[in-house]
């Protein structure tokens, strides 16, 4: 491949929570900014989520000594700290991951919904602020829509396993009798609907709150649940028993000191399960008597447990991005040669237009039928001397001919600083 499609990640896969939240991007505008200025990226994708932070990169060049810098100054790091966490991959191993993201098969809760539309998100604000250009663009598009097909026809996401039902099966079962506990969630947002409708299906009653009521209000509406002010629950936890935390603050909204104040006024224990990343419940909580915390890495094993009638389909979705990526990686390839063909297209249109007017100058034609047959034959001599070469130079780039790419390239003039995508 001329240009080199990379991926450089870090996930629940080999970074527990308090490891994986250290390598948050905050600011993913600036980042854009500075892995193109300075890891020699000229298109970039970041997609980041409560299980993973990944870049993908469009290069002719890459080096990933500059894309750990770089990601290392942003997220505040000591460069050496991406050593054991990193994963890094290109070309038709970053499709084939794509691919594995889209469908989701590299999920914590395999074939959950949440990663596709995470992804869809991710490529549309780094298309609108023109952090990705034709390639990442394209190799999205396509990735999406094959992971949505993928899903369809394997029915990978059904049976009703998430975040949401995992934090409730854990919470029943460390707890005894949790029809009789009181719970609340916190969060109104996609997580905590997963949690509220286990919650619901399996017949638990459960305050919720976020920071504005109305928005509780609305969600309980169509949830269940009950909504309670978020300053009443801030003030005192002692009134709960079970605490599902799923909100994306930028700090600990269950603080050491209010666990230690909730603890000294109850005299049961408490459970919190915080599902956010980065959490926002205080881990030093757990040192407290009678507070149980479990988090996302609790979730991942429970998940682990679950997942036997999901795992049986991965084998023949496997089989089936192998094939994907093949198709895949053909039409990345094919994009290579497009700035070559656009330029010579746009280069022998100039010439036709020019070398027309001249003519039509020479002739002093006034008649438009003739003008317009002229004008039709000059196109259709310069469509048929040009289609074949271009269609060959298309067809060489996808066979992964790059030596033909750059022949065509000289013979045509062709300078890769035109390029325009
Ligand atoms: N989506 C997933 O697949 C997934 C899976 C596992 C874990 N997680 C993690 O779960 C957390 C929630 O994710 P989500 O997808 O549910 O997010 P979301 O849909 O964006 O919802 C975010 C929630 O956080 C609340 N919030 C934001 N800032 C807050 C603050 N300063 N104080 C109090 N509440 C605040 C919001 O309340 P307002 O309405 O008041 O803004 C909203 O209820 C995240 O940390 C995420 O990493 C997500």
């Amino acid at each position: 491949m001329n240009q080199n499609i990379i991926n450089a990640r870090v996930t629940f896969r080999n970074s527990p929570i308090h490891i994986l939240e250290q390598f948050t991007i905050k600011d993913i505008e600036n980042a854009y900014e500075q892995f193109k200025k300075h890891s020699e990226l000229d298109e970039c994708v970041i997609i980041q989520t409560c299980n993973r932070i990944e870049l993908f990169g469009k290069s002719s060049t890459h080096n990933l000594d500059k894309i750990k810098k770089t990601w290392a100054s942003i997220a505040g790091l000591e460069e050496d700290a991406f050593n054991e966490n990193i994963e890094f991959v290109e070309n038709q191993e970053a499709l084939h991951h794509l691919l594995k993201l889209t469908s989701g098969l590299d999920s914590m809760v395999l074939g959950e919904e949440q990663i596709l539309g995470q992804i869809k998100n991710s490529i549309t604000s780094a298309r609108n602020i023109k952090a990705s250009g034709q390639h990442l663009n394209t190799l999205f598009d396509k990735a999406i829509r094959i992971g949505t097909r993928i899903r369809n026809s394997s029915g990978i996401g059904r049976g009703g396993i998430s975040v949401g039902s995992m934090a409730v099966k854990l919470a029943e079962e460390n707890i005894d009798e949790l029809k009789t506990k009181k719970t609340l969630l916190i969060g109104t947002g996609e997580v905590s609907t997963l949690v509220a409708k286990s919650l619901q299906r399996r017949g638990y009653a459960f305050d919720v709150t976020s920071r504005t009521i109305g928005r509780s209000q609305t969600f309980c509406e169509t949830m269940g649940g009950n909504p309670i002010k978020f300053e009443e629950v801030l003030s005192g936890f002692d009134n709960y028993d079970v605490l599902f935390v799923a909100t994306t603050a930028p700090y600990f909204l269950v603080t050491y000191e209010k666990i230690t104040e909730a603890m000294n006024n109850k005299n049961k224990g408490i459970m919190i399960l915080d599902l956010s990343n980065p959490r926002t419940v205080d881990e030093k909580v757990a040192t407290i008597g009678g507070v149980k915390l479990m988090n996302l890495d609790q979730i991942a094993e429970m998940v682990e447990k679950n997942m036997n009638a999901r795992l049986n389909k991965v084998k023949t979705i496997e089989n089936i991005i192998s094939e994907e990526v093949s198709i895949l990686e053909a039409s990345m390839k094919r994009l290579d040669a497009e700035p070559l063909v656009k330029d010579v297209f746009k280069n022998i249109e100039h010439l036709r237009e020019k070398e027309l007017r001249k003519a039509l100058q020479m002739l002093d034609e006034k008649d438009e039928r003739k003008i317009k047959i002229i004008e039709e034959l000059t196109k259709a001599v310069v469509e048929s001397i040009v289609s074949t070469p271009m269609n060959n130079i298309r067809k060489a780039s996808e066979q992964g001919k790059p030596d033909v790419v750059d022949l065509a390239s000289k013979l045509f003039d062709y300078k890769k600083h035109n390029q325009t995508d």
